[in-house]
């Protein structure tokens, strides 16, 4: 008998080419897994379009509609349990993550960050480390704590680069991101390469 499916949740707030990278990759039997929730804070991005397109159920909210992080985040927790969410994936989903969340799915949470952490957490971290003028960059994916881009390291890798270019980073950085995901979730899920 065929396994079932691992159930994920991604999470994200912008363009959503994570969550396309994912989600595509499950469904096409890349990853042996199934997006079955979107979870957006905003409600005109563009990965809520992005999730239509891909069939993929979504939970779009705004933040000001509620009274606490505690309250729409016991939403949230409510939607991936009916769901039977195993496994949540944040992809530039721009919020620290609070206690109910953290309850619910400590150590089945991850995060992708394009830096290779501990350094360059939180926002513009490209920017930053190209200010300092590193000469490595790179991409991390961890577990989620409650601290900002911290938790333990899953997976890094590192991209050498000497020039001044962002849009030229960003255009190495994302692709490589997306592949760290794929691998990383069939990691994970205990599947080889
Ligand atoms: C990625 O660079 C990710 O590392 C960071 O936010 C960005 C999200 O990009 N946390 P996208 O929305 O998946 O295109």
């Amino acid at each position: 008998m065929n396994k079932p499916k691992l159930k994920i949740a991604v999470f994200a707030s912008g363009y959503g080419s994570n969550f396309e990278a994912i989600a595509k990759a499950c469904q096409s039997g890349e990853i042996k897994a199934q997006v079955v929730l979107m979870v957006c804070d905003k409600p005109t991005a563009r990965v809520n379009s992005l999730a239509d397109e891909l069939g993929v159920e979504r939970m779009t909210f705004s933040a000001k509609d509620y009274a606490s992080k505690a309250e729409y985040e016991a939403e949230i927790v409510e939607r991936c349990k009916a769901l039977g969410v195993e496994l949540i994936c944040l992809a530039g989903y721009m919020r620290l993550v609070g206690e109910t969340l953290m309850e619910a799915y400590e150590g089945r949470m991850i995060n992708i960050h394009p830096s290779l952490l501990p350094s360059f957490a939180g926002k513009d971290a490209v920017e930053r480390a190209m200010e300092w003028g590193v000469k490595v960059y790179g991409a991390t994916i961890h577990y989620v704590d409650s601290t900002l881009d911290g938790g333990k390291i899953i997976a890094q890798q590192a991209i050498p680069y000497e020039g001044d270019s962002i849009d030229e980073l960003m255009a190495v950085i994302h692709p490589l991101e997306h592949q760290l995901y794929i691998d990383t979730i069939k990691k994970l899920t205990k599947q080889t390469k």
